[in-house]
């Protein structure tokens, strides 16, 4: 690299500037009254979440129209759109030359005249996506994570930067940022409710992943078609799932800590009772501790395995008290130091993946779109940093992960390549690159 490695106190140094900075150009669509004119939205990703944030994006308002679809493979992409046409038929205008099927069907969803674009790939393709968007001027709905490595997320951060500059909007999909309950409660957490934060411990615990049956080796024979069939198994696809599951609780430690990166951290985890090729080269379980300045350290757990006890919980610990979050049962409480309940959210009737697309669209409406550019980059920075922690089994600074030079995503992608599954991480073999 010909610049000097980015550090952790350039990364907040260049997000206030940045944020400083929005604000000055309109794309077209947002110039004259826009509230009532019809948006475009395109898919890039049809599968469940991808079809998922196309429902949310045409509920958020009537005048939100599908206008092109893209996938890799041509049955996601039909399933997906006649079950998205059954739902809005007045909202659906996906006529055969806007579907697109393919490596390079991002390209021509970006390219067929949309205003918004929902990238809902697995995670590798990301950072290449979520540049070709803004380059060309489109406001960028992205699914967590953002990257799956180093040089991904530096490209992330340099499409953030350049989203500010045309005044794009960017959500990001860490949907519990838009949880009514939660955000009440890490609003609470801000204004001192349990005192100085000290310590958090997140978990997310659970029973074994098992996707894609049909997608076997045996009868998916290019090694490309089966990775990404089967991509949550390989890690230069999905992160592995600290990265691609567990990163909502991260995600939360981040929001808690005032998304100000740790110092570094250091992690336990293996491939245990996972095994077998179809299952990829991913981990079964991690447990890493993120160490924070003022000697705050923040633990976080997470297990795909089965018969074992499973928990989605964030415990943060302050000089005060206690908050204490349950993610299934969706119950918050704050509690004193003897666990007294101090105060409790009364669960409310709401979804936030919808929440999510209603304050999107309501703001690129508004003329004043929101941008989660920078926290949805430093919270895939912490999982890919737990990550490499685990791997390696070597403590990792967050410059160290933020300058990584390891580069999971091969650059070319041909259906006919061969594509060697990368044998699993064993710590203190696997070298940190
Ligand atoms: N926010 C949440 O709670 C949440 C929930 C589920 C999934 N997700 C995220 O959404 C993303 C997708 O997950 P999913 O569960 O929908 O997976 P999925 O397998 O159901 O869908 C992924 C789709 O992307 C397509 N695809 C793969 N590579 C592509 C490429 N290069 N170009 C175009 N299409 C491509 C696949 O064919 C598939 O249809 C992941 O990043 C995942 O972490 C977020």
């Amino acid at each position: 690299m010909d610049m000097p490695p980015p550090s952790r106190r350039d990364f907040l140094k260049s997000s206030s500037i940045l944020l400083a900075s929005s604000g000055l150009a309109f794309p077209n669509i947002l110039r004259g009254a826009v509230s009532t004119a019809k948006l475009k939205v395109g898919l890039v990703g049809c599968g469940g979440r991808g079809s998922g944030a196309a429902n949310q994006a045409l509920k958020a308002d009537p005048n939100n129209i599908l206008w092109a679809v893209g996938d890799a493979f041509e049955d996601k992409l039909s399933a997906s759109l006649g079950a998205l046409q059954n739902n809005f038929k007045t909202q659906v205008d996906v006529p055969e030359g806007r579907q697109f099927v393919g490596l390079d069907a991002f390209q021509k969803v970006i390219d067929s005249g949309v205003d918004v674009v929902l990238l809902a790939t697995p995670p590798a393709f990301r950072p290449q996506h979520f540049k070709a968007a803004v380059a060309a001027g489109k406001h960028c709905f992205l699914e967590k994570p953002m990257a799956t490595d180093g040089p991904g997320l530096r490209s992330v951060l340099e499409t953030v930067a350049e989203s500010k500059r045309k005044n794009l909007g960017v959500c990001a999909g860490f949907c519990w940022r838009y949880h009514p309950g939660m955000r009440e409660t890490f609003k609470r957490l801000a204004d001192g409710a349990i005192g100085t934060l000290l310590t958090n411990y997140n978990t997310y615990n659970g029973g074994a992943v098992d996707r894609y049956p049909k997608w076997n080796r045996k009868n998916t024979t290019r090694d490309l078609e089966w990775q990404l069939r089967r991509w949550y198994y390989f890690s230069w696809l999905s992160g592995d799932s600290i990265v691609e599951q567990a990163c909502h609780s991260i995600d939360k430690m981040a929001w808690a800590m005032g998304d100000k990166p740790p110092i570094k951290c250091i992690g336990h985890g293996g491939r245990q009772v996972r095994s077998g090729e179809d299952y990829g080269n991913i981990f079964d379980h991690f447990s890493v501790v993120y160490d924070y300045p003022n000697n705050v350290r923040c633990m976080h757990a997470s297990r795909q395995i089965n018969l074992t006890a499973a928990s989605n919980t964030d415990s943060f610990y302050g000089s005060e008290g206690i908050c204490e979050i349950n993610g299934s049962s969706k119950q918050f409480a704050i509690k004193d130091l003897k666990g007294n309940v101090k105060w409790r959210y009364t669960p409310e009737k709401s979804d936030m993946y919808q929440v999510e697309h209603d304050e999107f669209f309501a703001s690129i409406r508004a003329s004043k779109p929101f941008n989660d550019g920078d926290r949805m980059a430093s919270s895939t920075l912490l999982a890919i940093m737990g990550r490499m922690a685990t791997y390696t089994g070597q403590e990792i600074t967050w410059e160290m992960a933020l300058n990584s030079q390891e580069r999971l995503v091969p650059e070319h992608l041909d259906w006919d390549m061969k594509l060697p599954v990368v044998p699993v991480a064993l710590p203190g073999i696997t070298q940190f690159l």
